[in-house]
């Protein structure tokens, strides 16, 4: 690649970034995704770092003026009625409990992490405005404590959405114990933005529907809706990217001179909880159905990001040789040699950019250079060559899903880019 292209992909990953920009915050990509998401923004601010810090602070600033009273920060805001997406605002029915209409559930903590990285790069200027979101996102630290951990110490997830990972593998054995009965008719509208093959089932968004209406029935009360929970995986990207989460959110606190007693007490619970997402044969991490106690034994992205929550571990080593030998455009979100693996299908086989880059800098973090490097530089290539799509298949790089991708354009800033880190 020459010096030429790389200059020509930075600025096209930050004009992404711009054209995705409402003012304060950024959608995932037009038209398929027309809200704010959560972990998205996270990854937005990121990116935005590189070349716009007081953009930065504000895409997460403005993500969590949608926090909830109990701490919850939702993983979508809905700051308009966009007739394109479905289940919007009235759907989810959450009017009245937050400050911003949104939708009911969560998504993986990342911002605290992204917020470190925001502010190390801005440390003069950028001090009030960490110090001011500091609060807000121990709040939601300890929501996550209270309402979605195993009496082991791992986080559990209530919806498929609530991971980030809609359809992966690992929700199959609890989404098939869900009778999603008086469901009624719905009209999808991301099928009508990309090709079908490229989308969860309509077995998979009848059940998603289903939660959504319980929810909104229970009017998102968590004890309420703790009294029986028809829905509950322990999952690895919840439990590692809290852990990684908190953290630094210790760091952050104990620069300002900020007890950490009661943050560094959650570390040491979710360390605890990370045992109990190793599948007692196979080894590795994977996610946990709660209902049934199972194992789900799949291989995923998210049994990688172990580094990224700063566990080393001799199991996921092999394992992580293995996968990054696997395919062409390494990590796939669910293994190459799994017989439910779909490379085009969203969460059930394609590479997304912003777990590799959690991947990555959890491997460099923990001394594992040649791994770290070989996940950039092919995360690297598979977006030079196939462009910022939302995700990928990981033996051809085909592009799939939404494309000028909001996450796969800050990745590229943050990360993956040759330039990363210079700009
Ligand atoms: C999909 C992804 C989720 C993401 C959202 C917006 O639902 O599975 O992780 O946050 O799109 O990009």
């Amino acid at each position: 690649m020459s010096g030429l292209d790389n200059i020509s992909l930075d600025e096209r990953a930050r004009a992404i970034l711009r054209a995705n920009d409402r003012g304060g915050f950024t959608l995932p990509t037009e038209g398929l995704y027309p809200y704010q998401w959560n972990w998205d923004s996270a990854f937005a601010g990121w990116g935005f770092a590189s070349f716009d810090l007081d953009r930065a602070w504000q895409e997460l600033e403005s993500l969590f003026s949608g926090q909830w009273p109990n701490g919850m920060v939702p993983h979508i805001l809905f700051r308009s009625d966009d007739p394109g997406y479905f289940p919007g605002p009235t759907v989810w029915g959450t009017q009245g409990i937050g400050p911003i209409p949104s939708s009911g559930i969560s998504q993986p903590p990342v911002a605290a992490t992204a917020i470190r990285a925001i502010w190390q790069a801005d440390k003069a200027a950028g001090d009030a405005r960490l110090r001011a979101l500091l609060p807000g996102i121990k709040a939601w630290h300890r929501w996550f404590m209270d309402w979605r951990r195993t009496p082991e110490g791992a986080i559990f997830v209530t919806h498929p959405w609530e991971a980030g990972r809609d359809n992966t593998a690992d929700w199959d054995s609890a989404m098939a114990m869900i009778e999603p009965a008086g469901v009624g008719d719905y009209t999808r509208r991301d099928t009508a933005h990309v090709n079908a093959e490229m989308r969860p089932t309509k077995a998979d968004y009848d059940r998603y529907i289903w939660l959504v209406n319980r929810g909104r029935n229970m009017g998102w009360d968590e004890a309420e809706m703790a009294k029986d929970r028809p829905f509950a995986v322990a999952d690895p990207t919840m439990t590692f990217i809290l852990l990684r989460a908190n953290r630094d959110l210790s760091h952050m606190l104990a620069a300002h001179g900020m007890d950490t007693a009661e943050v560094d007490g959650w570390t040491m619970r979710l360390e605890a909880g990370c045992a109990a997402l190793r599948h007692p044969e196979l080894g590795f991490f994977d996610a946990v159905n709660l209902r049934t106690g199972a194992h789900t034994g799949h291989l995923t992205s998210a049994s990688f990001l172990c580094w990224y929550a700063g566990l080393d571990d001799a199991r996921m080593r092999a394992a992580v040789t293995e996968g990054l030998a696997s395919s062409s455009y390494p990590l796939p979100s669910l293994a190459v040699d799994s017989p439910h693996f779909d490379g085009m299908r969203y969460w059930r086989g394609p590479t997304w950019a912003m777990v590799n880059m959690m991947i990555g800098l959890g491997l460099a973090d923990m001394g594992l250079a040649a791994e770290a490097e070989l996940l950039r530089t092919r995360t690297g290539e598979m977006i030079a060559q196939h462009g910022f799509a939302e995700y990928f298949h990981p033996q051809t790089g085909e592009p799939a899903g939404g494309g000028t991708f909001t996450w796969t354009a800050a990745v590229w800033l943050a990360w993956a880019s040759p330039n990363a880190g210079d700009m």
